[in-house]
Formats: structure tokens, C-alpha cells, sequence
């Protein structure tokens, strides 16, 4: 596959336009709604990044999100070749965590292959499009600390951090102190 550019830097300004035949260009990728087929190839993808098959788990999240996803949902694919060459999953979330309804993208996956081709801005600008269509306008998502390309992945297309700071706790090793403090369930 060539590797040339072909989405918007920027999550909603295109930088260029689809060719209109092969021979002018490379194959340019089709954004579009997930289907039930796409799955395999969504879980292989996925294995590919992760390691783990979870067949189970991504039926969960085709039921959640590909099906009855009520403008609030959504799970995008990029096909290019007739195949699966990537993915996008996010939510429009209401007053969570006391903000007004915020776009959130939990989910963004490239094939290897067919990265740093500008496919992840242009499943990211589809995202955006849509959140942008239901009046959000702010779209959040969590990176890992240690995940260095999806950090510059984001920055590149505009995305900064935000005022929002997550907590955890680890729960086996704070069980006993909880009870202790009678403010276990
Ligand atoms: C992060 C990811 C989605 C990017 O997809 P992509 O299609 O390769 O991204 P694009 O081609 O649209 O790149 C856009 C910009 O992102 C940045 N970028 C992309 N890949 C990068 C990399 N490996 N290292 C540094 N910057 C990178 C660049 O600034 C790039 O613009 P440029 O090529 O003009 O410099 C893809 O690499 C991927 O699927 N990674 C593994 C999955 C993952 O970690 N997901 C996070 C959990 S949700």
C-alpha cells in the first residue's frame, strides 16, 4: 500500500480531497457506520494492537454502540479496498462529571499497515462531525501516560489537556482501610 497522505490534520478542515479514480491517487478510505461483518476483522484488528482476541466483548460493543445508537453513539469504520483498515468509537455524555454534554472517543485504532496515512484524522474528523451535529463542542478522550504515539497523534489534530484530572484507586489494596473507616458497601 502507498503511503501518502490523504485525511484532514485537523480534525474538521480537509487538507485534501478524495481522488476521483485510482490512477490520480492513492485508494482514499470510505468513513461509514460499522456493520455486523466488520466485526472479525474489528476483533483481528484489535488483537493486532492489544494482543487479546475478545470476540465477546466487541459483540458487546457493536450491540452498544453499532446498533440502536440514537445519534449519541457511534462506531465508525474506514474501509479501503473493501477491508477494515480502521476504527472509531465514541459518545455524546451528558452532565458527566458536572460538564455540559461533551463528546467522548474512547476508542481509535489503525491496521499497522495502513498508518501515518492520515486514515486516524480522517476517523477522528468523522467523530468530531458528528458531535459537532447534535451542538457539542468539546470532545474528550483518556490517553495512557505511557502511549507516546497516540499522545502525538491527538496533539496533532488539535486535542490538549484539559481541566479534567483522573483519579483511581486500587481497590484490593484499599479494602481493608475502607471497612476500617466504615465506608464500605
Ligand atoms: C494512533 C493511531 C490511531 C494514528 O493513526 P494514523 O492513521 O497512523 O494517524 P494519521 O496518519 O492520521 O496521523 C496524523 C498525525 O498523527 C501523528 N502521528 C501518527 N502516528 C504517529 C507516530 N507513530 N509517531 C508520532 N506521531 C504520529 C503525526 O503528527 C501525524 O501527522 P503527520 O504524519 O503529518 O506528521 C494509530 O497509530 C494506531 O492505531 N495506534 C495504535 C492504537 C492505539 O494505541 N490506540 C489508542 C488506544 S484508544
Amino acid at each position: 500500500m502507498q503511503k501518502s497522505k490523504l485525511a484532514p490534520q485537523r480534525a474538521g478542515a480537509p487538507r485534501r480531497k478524495a481522488s476521483p479514480s485510482p490512477a490520480a491517487g492513492p485508494a482514499v478510505p470510505r468513513i461509514r457506520g460499522v456493520k455486523a461483518a466488520d466485526m472479525a476483522q474489528i476483533a483481528t484488528l484489535d488483537a493486532t494492537v492489544t494482543g487479546l482476541h475478545k470476540a465477546a466483548y466487541w459483540q458487546r460493543v457493536y450491540r452498544r454502540y453499532g446498533v440502536g445508537s440514537q445519534g449519541q453513539r457511534h462506531f465508525l469504520v474506514a474501509e479501503m479496498d473493501g477491508r477494515v483498515c480502521g476504527f472509531v468509537i465514541g459518545e455524546v455524555r451528558d452532565w458527566e462529571f458536572g460538564a455540559p454534554p461533551c463528546g467522548w472517543l474512547f476508542a481509535i485504532d489503525v491496521m499497522p499497515s495502513a498508518r501515518q496515512m492520515g486514515v486516524g484524522a480522517l476517523l477522528l474528523a468523522a467523530l468530531a462531525q458528528r458531535f459537532r451535529r447534535v451542538g457539542v463542542n468539546t470532545l474528550r478522550t483518556i490517553v495512557a501516560s505511557s502511549n507516546a504515539m497516540i499522545q502525538s497523534f491527538f496533539r496533532s489534530q488539535g486535542m490538549r489537556a484539559g481541566h479534567l484530572l483522573p483519579l483511581e484507586m486500587n481497590l484490593e489494596a484499599e479494602q481493608g482501610g475502607l471497612r476500617s473507616e466504615g465506608h464500605g458497601a
